[in-house]
């Protein structure tokens, strides 16, 4: 299975660099990235062989995956649309429609709209994908392989379904990040020296996803496990409670997906 990538950035280096180590033989992978140091970059790393532009040789391939940034992506369809013929083309932009990938394609109807998130660069992300009827089950296969070498795949049935996605497992990472700062920075205000400070947050979080992850039991229960009456982790869930720290998660969840909404829209006007 030949793959090309379109675009050369963040996620197309973590998607070649799984894909190599989960033994996908280098001379099948080749990219198109517009700027000569990353393409220097990308043959460096992964002795992959890299063009400036689009041609029939390069778009010979089984698979296109589009990785150019959401406000790119019409400007690089467009220069891909006469070379596209049999190829699966799985798009991985956050909010960019299939009707206007297709339409900016000209019409191609064979596509995959997949929502990774920033973990694929340990090979840990979750991602999301997503494929209209027209796709066939071996086409669903082959870009699930491709997808699977940074991760772990969910399917959804409904486009719409990505978008929501994308508000919880694409911009999740940040969320976690978010909370891992706020413990950072409790840590410190309790005297913590800067290495204590890392490893108390990052292993506390660690630690309760693993065990979360190992577990039969909802979050809710494994939470009231941990909440003695009267104990401490009592004391610090009613002070957050009372600021609302669950329903703040939930409103900016939802406020990401209606960007997402938005930006499909305003993107799409193109
Ligand atoms: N990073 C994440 O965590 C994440 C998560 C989920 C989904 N995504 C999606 O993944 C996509 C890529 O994100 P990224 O972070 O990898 O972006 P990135 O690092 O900016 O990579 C995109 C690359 O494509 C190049 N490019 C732009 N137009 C091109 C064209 N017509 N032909 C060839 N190369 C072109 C860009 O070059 P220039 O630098 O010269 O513009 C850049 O090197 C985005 O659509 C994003 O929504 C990213």
């Amino acid at each position: 299975m030949k793959i090309t990538f379109m675009g050369g950035g963040n996620m197309a280096n973590a998607l070649i660099s799984g894909l190599l180590n989960n033994g996908f033989p280098t001379n099948e992978i080749e990219a198109i990235e517009l700027e000569e140091e990353k393409r220097d970059r990308l043959q460096r790393t992964f002795g992959i062989r890299c063009h400036a532009e689009p041609d029939a040789e390069t778009l010979a391939c089984d698979v296109l995956v589009l990785a150019v940034k959401p406000q790119q992506m019409h400007a690089a369809c467009l220069s891909l649309r006469d070379f596209l013929k049999r190829q699966l083309v799985i798009s991985i932009a956050a909010g960019i429609r299939l009707k206007d990938l297709s339409r900016w394609l000209g019409g191609y109807k064979r596509l995959v709209r997949a929502m990774p998130n920033s973990s694929a660069l340990i090979s840990a992300g979750l991602t999301g994908l997503y494929a209209p009827s027209g796709v066939s089950e071996a086409e669903r296969l082959g870009a699930e392989r491709i997808i699977h070498a940074v991760g772990s795949t969910l399917w959804v049935n409904e486009e719409a379904q990505i978008d929501a996605l994308t508000a919880i497992s694409g911009s999740g990472p940040a969320y976690v990040f978010l909370f891992i700062e706020a413990l950072q920075q409790a840590a410190a205000e309790l005297g913590f020296s800067p290495k204590q400070v890392r490893q108390l947050s990052i292993e506390t979080v660690l630690g309760a996803a693993k065990l979360a992850s190992m577990s039969e039991e909802p979050a809710s229960v494994l939470r009231e496990r941990v909440t003695s009456k009267g104990g401490t982790t009592e004391a610090a869930l009613r002070v957050m409670t009372k600021r609302e720290f669950k329903e703040a998660i939930i409103a900016g969840v939802k406020a990401a997906k209606e960007r997402g909404a938005e930006l499909g829209e305003l993107l799409g006007k193109e």
